[in-house]
């Protein structure tokens, strides 16, 4: 078993101090804690990161599950093997490394509210690459994200619509009362992001057609709009989402 309390590189726990102490000290400037906060949270994720390759040092795990979810967070679903950057997850993992799974061995793939948290277009590109070739032949990739065409088709819109996306979006969010017009929901697409230090920002924003260019390119042979599946899906995300279901080519 591993120890996941034992630091992972003595030199990102030594780098990780000099910034707490810096943003401890009120004479750090907004801009520069900002950018601090942001390496905190990067630290943070190689260290879970390395914790999960001290695990599987060979960088493909030994276990060959047949369904997976990537980024999923809390929302865990029976009979997948989670994969995600920060616990609770079977495998810590930072998907910008790869999947850390053999070739042509997983049936179903999902994730959702995920694809948009990582850099496009290096790390979307590699995940949809690596995706088609940890899946069998046949196998399915599902992915959701926040459907950017909801959102734009709708601009400019009558402030009681906005007020009500507003609400449904950012209820349970701290920064719910810096959100008040529809651009700030078109932001919330593009470039959602706040001063929480553990908050992940949104890098690229996504819809059907650009879904379908991604998952096309790196290989698959068919992507088709998914029905949205409660059992497997988390019901806050059915509405303004946009998922669909990429094909590996069979035999
Ligand atoms: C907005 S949450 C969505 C959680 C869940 N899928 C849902 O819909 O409720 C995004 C998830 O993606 C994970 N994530 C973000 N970047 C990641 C990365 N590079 N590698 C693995 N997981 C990542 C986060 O840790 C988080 O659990």
């Amino acid at each position: 078993m591993t120890d996941h309390s034992a630091p992972a590189r003595p030199e990102l726990d030594r780098f990780r101090d000099r910034i707490a102490a810096l943003l401890q000290d009120p004479a750090t400037p907004h801009g520069l804690a900002r950018t601090l906060r942001a390496v905190a949270k990067e630290l943070d994720l190689a260290q879970h990161h390395e914790e999960g390759r001290k695990e599987w040092p060979g960088g493909r795990i030994d276990a060959i599950p047949a369904q997976v979810q990537i980024g999923g967070g809390t929302h865990r679903i029976d009979g997948f093997f989670n994969i995600d950057a920060v616990p609770p997850a079977d495998l810590l993992w930072d998907v910008r490394e790869g999947i850390p799974l053999r070739d042509s061995t997983v049936r179903f793939l999902f994730s959702e509210h995920f694809l948009e948290h990582i850099d496009y277009p290096r790390s979307a590109k590699w995940y949809a690459r690596e995706a088609h070739r940890v899946l069998a032949p046949g196998g399915r990739l599902v992915t959701g994200v926040p459907d950017a065409a909801h959102v734009l088709t709708q601009y400019p819109a009558p402030p009681e619509r906005t007020a009500g996306m507003i609400e449904r979006w950012y209820a349970n969010r701290s920064c719910r009362e810096d959100i008040n017009t529809f651009l700030d929901l078109v932001n919330y697409v593009f470039r959602d992001q706040d001063d929480d230090p553990t908050y992940n920002p949104h890098y690229w924003a996504y819809d059907f057609e650009k879904l379908v260019q991604l998952f096309t390119e790196a290989g698959f042979a068919r992507v088709e709009p998914w029905d949205f599946d409660p059992r497997i899906a988390n019901p806050k995300r059915e509405w303004a989402s946009v998922y669909v279901v990429a094909t590996k080519l069979s035999g």
